[in-house]
Parts: C-alpha cells; sequence; structure tokens
C-alpha cells in the first residue's frame, strides 16, 4: 500500500502563501487594499453645520465600511431633530486612494478639514496595508474561498480518480454543499456510498490500533469519547454537521465544509473565528490509504480529535488570530508555523515521543515513519519552525517536539509579540463569538497624552492655589 501523505491542502497551505506574496509584490500599485482609516471631520467657520447624517451621507458614495461615527468636542446649537458637533470622528476600513478622495470632498465641497490621526500614520509605517479579515464566523461567507483558483475543486492528473468520471461526478455533487453553505445553516448530511464507507472503515480500522501507541494523550482520550456516545466507528463516516455540534460544545469550535483548496490567509484566519474548514468528500475507494489531498477521512480522524482538546483548541485559535491582517510575508511564516504543529506536531509525554499533528495521526505510513527514530527531532522553536522548509512528497525529515501545547503557547506569543507585524491589537469577545481589534497607539500618541494631562493638572493646581 502506497504511504505517501495525504494533505495536499496544507502543503499547499505553505506554497500558497508564497505564491500570493510573489503575486502581490508584481501586483499594480494603483489596486490598494482596504485597511483600517480612522480620521477628524472638523467643522470650520465657513462650513454649515457639521451633523452625524451629514458625514455619513458624504461617506455613502464611498465603497466604505463605517465602523465608529462619533461626534467629538462638544455640539454646537444642537437643533431638535439632528445633533451638530465641532468634529466628527470617522473608524472605517477604505483604502488610501478613497481616504484621499474623501479628503477632497469634504474640504473643498464642504470646506470643512479633515485631520488624518495618528494611528493612521502608524499603519502607514508599516510595510503593508491591512487586509480585510474576518471578524466573526458569518463573515467567511464573503471569503474568497476557491475563486482565487476556480480549478481548485477539479481532479488533476495525479489524483487516483483521475480516471475515473463517477467519482469525479461524485465529488462534485458533496462539494456543491460547500460552495452553497452559509454561515449558520446545519451542514447538509451526505449520504455515503458502500465504496466510500469501506474506504472509511479500511483507514480507521489501520490507524486506531496505531494510535493507542503512538497519539498523545489529549488525542486519545478524545477519540475515546467520540466513540463512546456513538458518533465515531470504524462502521460509518460521521456526518459533519454532528460533530460540529459535539465540538462546539466542547471547545467552542464550529466545522464549516469547504469544496477544496482554500488560500492560506482564508484558511488561518477561519482558525481564529473557531472555524475549521472541512472537507467532506472522501478519497478514491482505490486508494484508501493515500490521497493527493485532505478528504473527510483526515479531517475527521486527523484534526477533529485534537480540536475537542481545550488547550489544543486554543493553540489552533491563537495560531489563526496571528494571522489577521498581516503581510504576505507572515502569512508564511504562520503558515509553517501550522504545517510543524497543527498537521506535523509531535509532543513528549512520559518521556516517550507522541504525535499530536493530523497529518500524522490520519496516515499509518506518516505515522510509522515519525516514531521510527529515524527523522530528525528538534525541540519547538517558533523562529525555527517559521521557516524550517517542508517536504510534501515525502515524510517529513525534521519535525519539531512541543513540551506541552502550553509551552507551544507561550513561544508562540513571544514569537508574536516580537516578529508579527501590525498596526492594531485582536483579541476575541468569547462572549459575541467575534474579534475585537484596536489601534495601536505610537509613542507619540501617548507622550501627546502625558503631556495634556499634566497641563490639565497643572491648570487644576493654579485653581487650587
Ligand atoms: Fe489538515
Amino acid at each position: 500500500m502506497s504511504t505517501r501523505r495525504m494533505l495536499r491542502k496544507t502543503s499547499s497551505l505553505i506554497e500558497d502563501a508564497k505564491l500570493v506574496t510573489q503575486r502581490n509584490h508584481a501586483d499594480n500599485e494603483n489596486q490598494q487594499p482596504v485597511s483600517i482609516q480612522e480620521f477628524l471631520i472638523c467643522s470650520t467657520a465657513q462650513s454649515d453645520k457639521l451633523s452625524l447624517s451629514f458625514v455619513a451621507g458624504c461617506l455613502e458614495n464611498y465603497e466604505i465600511k463605517i465602523k465608529i461615527l462619533e461626534g467629538k468636542n462638544g455640539k454646537i446649537h444642537p437643533p431638535k431633530d439632528d445633533n451638530c458637533w465641532e468634529q466628527v470622528y470617522v473608524s472605517c476600513e477604505c483604502s488610501l486612494s478613497h481616504l484621499t478622495s474623501i479628503e477632497k470632498t469634504i474640504t473643498e465641497a464642504y470646506s470643512l478639514t479633515m485631520k488624518r490621526l495618528s494611528s493612521l500614520d502608524n499603519a502607514r509605517s508599516f510595510h503593508h496595508e491591512v487586509q480585510w479579515f474576518p471578524k466573526c464566523a458569518a463573515d467567511l461567507d464573503l471569503c474568497q474561498h476557491l475563486r482565487e483558483k476556480p480549478d481548485a475543486d477539479r481532479i488533476t492528473d495525479e489524483h487516483p480518480g483521475f480516471q475515473d468520471p463517477d467519482y469525479a461526478e461524485r465529488r462534485r455533487n458533496i462539494t456543491e454543499i460547500a460552495m452553497r453553505y452559509k454561515h449558520g445553516d446545519p451542514i447538509p448530511s451526505v449520504e455515503y456510498t458502500n465504496d466510500e464507507k469501506e474506504t472509511w472503515r479500511k483507514v480507521y480500522s489501520t490507524l486506531r490500533p496505531l494510535h493507542a501507541t503512538g497519539a498523545c494523550l489529549q488525542y486519545l482520550n478524545a477519540i475515546d469519547e467520540l466513540e463512546t456516545c456513538g458518533l465515531y466507528s470504524a462502521d460509518d463516516i460521521p456526518q459533519l454537521n454532528d460533530v460540529s455540534e459535539y465540538l462546539n460544545d466542547r471547545t467552542g469550535f464550529r466545522l464549516r465544509p469547504v469544496a477544496g483548496l482554500v488560500s492560506p490567509r482564508d484558511f488561518l484566519a477561519s482558525l481564529a473565528v473557531k472555524v475549521f474548514q472541512c472537507t467532506q468528500y472522501v478519497r478514491h475507494h482505490l486508494s484508501p490509504m493515500h490521497t493527493p489531498e485532505p478528504d473527510c477521512c483526515h479531517e475527521l480522524i486527523g484534526h477533529v480529535p485534537m480540536l475537542c482538546d481545550e488547550e489544543f483548541a486554543i493553540f489552533s485559535q491563537e495560531i489563526g488570530m496571528l494571522s489577521l491582517g498581516v503581510c504576505d510575508e507572515d502569512i508564511e511564516k504562520i503558515a509553517s508555523l501550522y504545517w510543524f504543529t497543527v498537521e506535523f506536531g509531535l509532543c513528549k509525554q512520559d518521556g516517550k515521543i507522541k504525535a499530536y499533528g493530523a497529518g500524522i495521526l490520519s496516515a499509518y505510513g506518516e505515522l510509522e515513519h515519525a516514531l521510527s527514530g529515524r527523522p530528525q527531532l528538534v525541540e519547538f522553536d517558533c523562529d525555527k519552525a517559521s521557516v524550517q522548509p517542508y517536504q510534501d512528497a515525502d515524510y517529513q525529515p525534521l519535525y519539531f517536539v512541543a513540551s506541552t501545547f502550553k509551552d507551544a503557547l507561550f513561544k508562540m506569543r513571544d514569537y508574536a509579540a516580537k516578529t508579527i507585524k501590525r498596526p492594531f491589537d485582536a483579541t476575541f469577545d468569547a462572549s459575541k463569538t467575534m474579534i475585537r481589534t484596536q489601534t495601536k497607539r505610537s509613542a507619540y500618541d501617548i507622550t501627546r497624552a502625558v503631556e495634556q494631562i499634566r497641563s490639565q493638572v497643572t491648570a487644576l493646581e493654579e485653581l487650587i492655589i
């Protein structure tokens, strides 16, 4: 039996990230991406009264997404039906070219002045514009997914099902579910054929005995529970919706059906909003132990049990959080970190090397190889893992070994603090299940704020005296 790895999606994750970097470097400079912009619109002696509705009307003609519209510095003669302000603060998502057009309209057509805030200058000091990213699971409906690669859901000549039109048709029918899927919908069930069930049975029953000695404790606990509650068995392929509900109860992660390759940026961003993009089709039945791309055997056997573990779920989400709004070069590094942890990570438990990476746990050949003593094992180090060359045509020659998930998480946070550059902080609001961002303030902003406080204190002191 062939034992080649079955992870085309994740190998492509790094490769695709490199391609995106190259492509974007070559892009026309006029194609400006959207970023977070903040500015103040200020009334002048020549201007009419400045109201929020007026500003909203001015901005309506531009393709921008207003995040905050707020009156500042006191109201000017507020009439009954509207509030007029000295200044209106705007935080929005738009390109620099649109910002320039807005400024021109504001100053020339309406005799107002516009002050771009220092946070914008901070953003400019970074070498990239912040690209739009999903803030919640529903935003994943807006992600590009397969659009960047229209052929991504097609079968290439290296696929075992290349010469099987029935398989190609079957796969197309299943991927239609993902193409139509919208957040909040239950994931439609697939009535798997006997061939597909038999493929699952072979993969599942081959791997399960090997997990007992090769898988980490967290994986074993999780898959035992999945079996105990009746979701997992060798006899049938679990339905994504059932697994997603179970997973959501455990760690807050959900599954979302995906038709094939996903752009690295979108795939990583989905982790940030606690969504794992999951294929629903099954590899070709003539090649049960090999697939050149991820299929539901890989996702359900490799990824899902680990995502049931709270610490690992946090680790996975934080990898996703790192990717939000970063430049293409950083996406490459984060994709590499993902590869050497979530896909091909090893850890040490009770003095023994165990697997936690889905690419190892879902491929018996890789599992045997990773634990054979032949490949090089290196202590997990983000600086090294983020640039380590990877192998997608054969087994990994090198694996990184984490002492614990918590230790790996701390290392990743340290790495992010010193390496990943973006003009905002991103946090996950668990109660609202959405990403919140806050613009980073520069040393100049802080100095200015301190000076303002000092002058206010001095004024108060003078009053007391
Ligand atoms: Fe994977």
